[in-house]
């Protein structure tokens, strides 16, 4: 019993509005990493009510984002898919890490800052506690790796603080059990690639968000090819052509965006898209990704469309997928509970 096996565990709120920003930050990505880790992909609808949610809208992105998922090739038999609220083992962990956290940690947390907004004392103690949570998600299953975008860095970072934290103010009773490294891994983030923070077609200083009043700043995944034709053509951009090297972005915030979200769909990286647009005007680009945008993400909402037709065909996904998840979490969460000093269960 020493190093855990790598593991890939990630997460998806069903808050609504899935988008450009979310596939190619998280989804597109965890769906390569299929291929060389054990993964678990996670419907965080826990999460999700942190802030309020309609039980009936609750339900049915719950579904959408499983959907999302699988459309966008996740294989729910090889791999895990299943919703949060189905497996104890992330309510019961949080609680001891909100044990283990401290106030200044969470304190210090941009996204608490950005939801709660001006009026903190009316914002859930779940909002704030919210960073617990999903350190207790990536280590109810001891998992290794962590595909997100980039501002889910600072969360990540505190679910390493929250693991040495543990494992240092546990080592007598965790190396007793037969663990010399250490029970929780210090677990990695996987943020990588051109699309790691898809900023808003309307404000190139922006990220793509759910919440951003104006539908015209991102790509929904269940807009139509009209819709995103519209959306890319409306898409705010400068007069100059597109330059020929990276750098020529960097002071060109909305044109370093379409062609970073350009690279990602294509698999392609920026300069490899430049070579072949710089110079090129807008129109031209533009017209490219719109073509390319509706190549790639038609199928996907097809299938998505298809999927959330037959609830209890997600459902029953999401159950098995919560059976899985439960068994691995259950020897963990056994150890977890004799580390801490509880008496029984297991
Ligand atoms: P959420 O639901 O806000 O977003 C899901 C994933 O999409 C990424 N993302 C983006 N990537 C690039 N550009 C954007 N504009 C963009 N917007 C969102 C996010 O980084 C994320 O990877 N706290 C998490 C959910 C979570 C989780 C976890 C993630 C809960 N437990 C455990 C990993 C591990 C969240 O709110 O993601």
């Amino acid at each position: 019993m020493t190093k855990p096996a790598p593991r890939v565990f990630s997460g998806v709120q069903p808050t609504g509005n899935l988008h450009l920003g979310n596939y190619l930050g998280a989804i597109s990505r965890f769906v390569t990493l299929q291929d060389s880790y054990e993964c678990l992909y996670c419907v965080v609808d826990m999460h999700a009510i942190t802030v309020w949610q309609e039980p009936r809208e609750l339900r049915q992105s719950t579904r959408e984002v499983a959907a999302a998922f699988i459309a966008a090739g996740i294989d729910p038999k090889r791999h895990i898919v299943f919703n949060q609220s189905q497996v104890a083992a992330h309510a019961e962990l949080a609680w001891i890490f909100n044990c283990v956290a401290r106030l200044g940690w969470l304190n210090r947390m941009t996204q608490f800052k950005e939801k709660a907004g001006k009026d903190r004392e009316n914002a859930s103690v779940g909002l704030y506690a919210y960073p617990n949570l999903m350190a207790a998600d990536i280590l109810a299953y001891r998992a290794t790796h962590v595909p997100v975008g980039e501002d889910q860095k600072q969360h990540l970072e505190l679910t390493r603080d929250i693991a040495q934290k543990f494992n240092n103010d546990f080592a007598e009773e965790i190396a007793a059990l037969g663990y010399p490294d250490g029970f929780f891994p210090l677990t990695e983030p996987l943020i990588s690639g051109p699309a790691t923070r898809v900023m808003s077609l309307r404000d190139g200083t922006k990220k793509m968000s759910k919440s951003d009043p104006s539908d015209l700043s991102r790509i929904n995944l269940t807009d139509d090819a009209d819709t995103i034709a519209r959306k890319i053509r409306k898409a705010k951009t400068d007069p100059e052509p597109l330059p020929t090297e990276a750098k020529g972005l960097e002071t060109r915030p909305e044109a370093a965006n379409l062609v970073g979200i350009y690279a990602a769909l294509a698999g392609a990286d920026v300069p490899a898209v430049l070579n072949q647009y710089g110079g090129a005007q807008f129109s031209i680009f533009k017209q490219a990704l719109i073509d390319l945008a509706v190549e790639k993400l038609s199928p996907i909402t097809g299938e998505m469309k298809r999927l959330v037709a037959d609830p209890g065909h997600i459902d029953g996904i999401l159950a098995d997928g919560a059976d899985r998840a439960r068994a691995l979490a259950a020897p963990i969460m056994a150890d977890v509970r004799k580390i801490v000093g509880f008496v029984g269960g297991g």
